[in-house]
């Protein structure tokens, strides 16, 4: 048997790595997704080697990830239960899609993941595989109630990884869970349990990653203008933004347009991530209904994502119409169900995408966006789709070849007439 492993270096996919290979005396095959995570990569290799494995591969998903899967999802302003805006969700189908990739073409027979059998991301992964590659199966050792009974707590855990030789990092464990990639990161568990704590004290302050607290944010706004094509982000002009591409460094700059920088979807969301960070952006904390049928809060940090969703949805005010858009409205909450309980590879939700694609056609232009203590505040929209007619809006008088009130008169009548039938109805 050969199995593909899910593998972050960490104690727990590497006691996972070592048991699976015991237990199903299986070739094991490590992969690592580069989904940006911003972990230390190197040295992995090397180290699931050392763990029993037999190869290691690592998946640069970034681009791959930002423009197949962060940016149709932004298309479609998907936000879930009202605030969540999907960062673990989204990724989910795009490791998997990695994993299946490397399992597919080095003849594996399963794939195993260290996701827990009381979450989301268990769904995610064997639903994603399952419309994938439905031949390959898939192991959850934490659903294997040997391997719960084997490790019990984290001490059974590093006392194996002693035991086999598994280098453990002296770093003390986080106190919480995360989870973090290019569109956000997670924060669960722990003292979070109590939905009554309070992460946003300056004792709490510690554990944020992505973004500073609004309360320590510049005093001063910036502006950031965004370019977009087709429903996507293609473009951005900012003050200073050259550096900070440079500071960030690992991305290209595709060219110049209009006084726009053009950038891959990677880069558009690292420089984002970087200018929604120093301004509190994106910060949410929430109870959310996790799929298995349980709450859960949740703390997340979504810097770029946060201003991309503000600036399409205000760019579409101005190009969509009125009925498509409210159409393409009704099915955000069955979208982001959709997104988040799995079904990323499904029929409907890629006929939903197909309706949602549609209406991006005229979604190109500029939008402006100021950001301010945790605020991404619209502050201008234009484009060459407008539908917006400042002569048929104006409340200035003269304009009555573009709109005609007398037509409001018979448009009122009209609609009133059954309102009217209704009131006198006897009941
Ligand atoms: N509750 C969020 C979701 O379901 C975040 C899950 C985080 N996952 C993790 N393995 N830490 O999308
Ligand atoms: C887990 O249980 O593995 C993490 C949380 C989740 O998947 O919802």
């Amino acid at each position: 048997m050969k199995i593909l492993v899910a593998y972050s270096g960490g104690l727990d996919t590497s006691v996972l790595l070592k048991w699976l290979k015991e237990k199903y005396s299986a070739e094991i095959i490590a992969y690592c997704a580069d989904v940006g995570q911003r972990e230390e990569l190197d040295g992995l290799e090397e180290k699931a080697l050392n763990t029993g494995a037999s190869k290691y591969f690592l998946g640069d998903l970034k681009e791959e990830f930002a423009r197949n899967y962060i940016f149709p999802m932004l298309q479609a302003n998907a936000i879930y239960e009202g605030r969540y805006l999907l960062g673990t969700s989204i990724a989910r189908p795009c490791i998997t899609k990695g994993m299946l990739d490397v399992a597919l073409a080095e003849g594996a027979d399963a794939i195993a993941h260290g996701a827990t059998g009381k979450g989301n991301d268990q769904v995610r992964f064997e639903l994603s595989a399952a419309s994938l590659a439905p031949q390959i199966k898939c192991i959850a050792p934490w659903r294997d109630a040997s391997f719960r009974k084997d490790f019990p707590g984290r001490a059974e855990m590093i006392a194996y990884a002693e035991a086999n030789n598994i280098p453990v990092k002296a770093s003390m464990k986080k106190p919480y869970s995360m989870d973090r990639n290019l569109l956000h990161i997670s924060f669960e568990a722990g003292a979070m349990e109590d939905p009554w704590y309070d992460a946003t004290t300056p004792a709490d302050r510690d554990m944020y990653v992505l973004s500073t607290a609004p309360e320590d944010a510049p005093d001063k706004p910036e502006y950031v203008q965004i370019l977009f094509e087709k429903g996507d982000a293609i473009g951005l002009q900012a003050e200073g933004l050259a550096e900070l591409i440079t500071e960030l460094g690992d991305f290209q700059v595709l060219g110049e347009k209009d006084g726009y920088t053009l950038l891959t979807p990677y880069g558009i969301m690292r420089v984002l991530n970087a200018l929604g960070g120093k301004h509190g952006v994106g910060r949410v904390d929430i109870v959310e209904n996790r799929f298995v049928g349980m709450k859960s809060r949740g703390v997340y940090e979504t810097p770029g994502g946060t201003i991309l969703l503000a600036a399409h949805r205000d760019l579409e005010t101005l190009v969509v119409d009125r009925e498509a858009m409210h159409i393409r409205d009704s099915l955000i909450p069955k979208y982001a169900q959709l997104v988040y309980n799995g079904f990323w590879f499904a029929p409907e939700r890629e006929a939903i995408q197909a309706l949602v694609t549609h209406t991006q056609q005229t979604v190109s232009g500029e939008v402006r966006v100021k950001l301010y203590k945790g605020n991404v505040m619209n502050a201008g929209r234009r484009s060459p789709h407008s539908l917006y007619s400042e002569a048929v809006a104006t409340m200035e008088g003269g304009q009555e070849e573009a709109y005609n009130q007398d037509d409001a008169t018979g448009f009122i009548s009209l609609n009133a007439l059954r309102l009217k039938a209704s009131a006198r109805q006897v009941k």
